[in-house]
């Protein structure tokens, strides 16, 4: 496994993550697609923003609850048993990850909401303005939590441990872009309390690499796996070049 580590593959995941070793992975985020029936004219989330890199693949809903069973189950063999698995998804499709984690043998550990700001308004519906956080482990007593990494002991981390995350989202205004991106101070609560330096946190679906590049900043080994080759090409240039944001691929 020595060679994948701090790569990223241009694959599909499922066969990806079955041949890694068993229990040999720290630290598992995943933003899985979200299998929303878009029709084929908005495949791609077109914005009419020229800077949205095309190329994003979904999985279509009727397709959801096999997909999510296939790759979760594969994502649970690779997980240590101290690890942590962190799942995000809206509320449509959320049954079929919680279904396909119970039935792959993943204890939900904790479900913090990400709430952040400009939901989508409309006048007859609730405005969405969260995300679920799933966070499922194999064993309740052996999975670890640095409960302390930002704070020292003694000190007050209430707030912070808090499972209402008030993240806003990055715009990424005037640079190149994919349709969804999770903003880094996400990534980062997570890599700071699921995760110490030298780890191996692994992203099934790196879309724009955010779990690559705050793992590289934080000292933590990644590994990634991306179906889409224009969007590793956009992740290894923004590793290669430690630019956050880029203009050109
Ligand atoms: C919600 S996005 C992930 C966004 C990512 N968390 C970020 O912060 O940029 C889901 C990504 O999964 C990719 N994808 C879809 N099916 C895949 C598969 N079977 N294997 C690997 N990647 C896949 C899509 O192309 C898309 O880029």
């Amino acid at each position: 496994m020595e060679h994948l580590i701090n790569t990223i593959q241009n694959c599909d995941c499922i066969p990806f993550m079955n041949s890694l070793p068993k229990e040999s992975i720290d630290l598992i985020i995943s933003d899985p697609p979200y299998g929303q029936n878009f029709g084929k004219g908005h495949a791609t989330y077109n914005r009419d923003d020229e800077l949205v890199l095309p190329g994003y693949v979904e999985i279509d809903k009727k397709d959801y609850p096999a997909f999510s069973k296939r790759w979760i189950e594969t994502a649970s063999k690779a997980l240590k048993k101290t690890g942590s698995i962190f799942i995000f998804s809206g509320f449509e499709n959320l049954e079929f990850i919680m279904t396909a984690a119970r039935e792959s043998g993943l204890i939900l550990r904790d479900q913090p909401i990400w709430k952040y700001s400009f939901g989508v308004r409309t006048d007859h519906k609730w405005v969405v303005s969260h995300y679920n956080v799933l966070h499922y482990c194999k064993n309740m007593n052996k999975v670890k939590f640095y409960g302390h990494s930002l704070y020292p002991k003694g000190k007050k981390s209430y707030a912070d441990k808090i499972d209402v995350w008030e993240i806003d989202r990055e715009a990424w205004k005037g640079y190149l872009k994919t349709p969804t991106r999770l903003p880094k101070a996400v990534i980062e609560k997570i890599l700071h309390y699921s995760s110490v330096p030298g780890d191996i946190v692994l992203d099934p679906f790196m879309g724009a690499g955010q779990t690559a590049w705050v793992a590289k900043e934080m000292g933590r080994n990644y590994i990634g796996c991306e179906i889409c080759k224009t969007y590793v090409d956009f992740i290894n240039k923004r590793l290669e070049t430690g630019q956050y944001n880029i203009k050109t691929l």
